[in-house]
């Protein structure tokens, strides 16, 4: 029975645990390589374009001994060329491992009944799991999760899904502060709560992010106008007017708090040069820990 992983609610609270320590342990070995995918291939197909997570899912599926093809957004047509039973099904007998970039959620879920192989969700509309464990990692190495306040300005989107879910998880305080019509939606608040029941921490929302911000010890913040809803950017601006991560709003955090995002930014939209690039920004670390992350992952599924 292939395992895969299209929503960070398919890896439980003590999984996540399993793959963030094999991650740590993994990142300060100065030889990283091993061997849990030799002889195997992984299939890329990605909808949407990408710089992180195609270069660190290669790299990773590398460093594992396997090999990694990538096939790009108008290559495949997943959905509109081809149904996404009929990809993974062709995709299943090539492959061992599909790792898929797309729009609905629904396209993994019918690509992973059909490949018969692990399937990784790499960004939907909905979730960005491996995100939210390079998130959670990096998180750990600057404070710890665990009792801490995460605070997230801005959309309710797929970064906030998969990343509330797992810092609540981790036992965080989440709080996620968004304009009205965009909050993040109640269900994945509900399943946030879920997890934050087992391990002491709480998930909020508010619409203040100055009252969201106060005290938090990071300050996290993502595109308005997601891949996908280009055509509504316009208007995403001014609703999202006030919800901008500037020094002003990082100073009501606690002292040293860390400033996240998944990049890539909207300089001047939702974050500031000056707090994208100031002393507190662990950016770098985030997208640095996409590899680690992804490659423990990986690891795990097929270890
Ligand atoms: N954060 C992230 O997923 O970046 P890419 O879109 O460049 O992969
Ligand atoms: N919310 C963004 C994340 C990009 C990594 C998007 O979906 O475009």
């Amino acid at each position: 029975m292939s395992r895969s992983v299209l929503s960070v609610n398919d890896l439980s609270r003590a999984e996540i645990g399993e793959v963030l320590d094999r991650a740590l342990e993994t990142k300060r070995r100065s030889d990283r390589r091993s061997s849990e995918l030799a002889g195997k291939t992984a299939l890329l197909i990605f909808q949407k374009p990408s710089l992180r997570t195609r270069v660190s899912f290669e790299l990773a599926v590398t460093n594992l001994g396997g090999q990694a093809l990538y096939l790009s957004p108008p290559e495949v047509g997943l959905g509109e060329r081809e149904s996404p039973e009929d990809v993974g099904g062709v995709a299943g007998r090539y492959c061992d491992l599909i790792i898929c970039r797309t729009f609905d959620q629904s396209n993994l879920d019918r690509l992973a009944a059909a490949s018969g192989v692990p399937v990784v969700n790499a960004l939907s509309d909905w979730e960005h799991p491996c995100q939210a464990l390079a998130d959670v990692l990096t998180i750990r190495e600057h404070g710890g999760t665990s009792g801490r306040t995460l605070t997230y300005v801005g959309d309710g989107n797929n970064v906030v899904r998969s990343l509330a879910i797992a810092a609540a998880g981790e036992g965080m305080h989440v709080r996620v502060a968004s304009p009205s019509g965009y909050e993040l939606d109640e269900a994945s608040v509900a399943e946030a709560a879920e997890r934050a029941a087992g391990s002491e921490g709480s998930v909020s929302l508010f619409s203040d992010p100055v009252e969201a911000v106060d005290g938090a010890d990071v300050v996290y913040t993502d595109t308005w106008t997601s891949m996908g809803q280009e055509v509504e950017a316009k208007q995403r601006l001014e609703a999202f007017t006030g919800y901008q991560v500037d020094a002003r709003l990082v100073a009501q955090a606690s002292r040293g708090a860390s400033v996240m995002h998944c990049l890539p930014a909207h300089r001047g939209e939702e974050i500031t040069d000056e707090v994208l690039d100031g002393p507190q920004s662990v950016v770098l670390d985030q997208a640095e820990n996409r590899l680690h992350a992804q490659q423990a992952l990986l690891a795990w599924l097929f270890g």
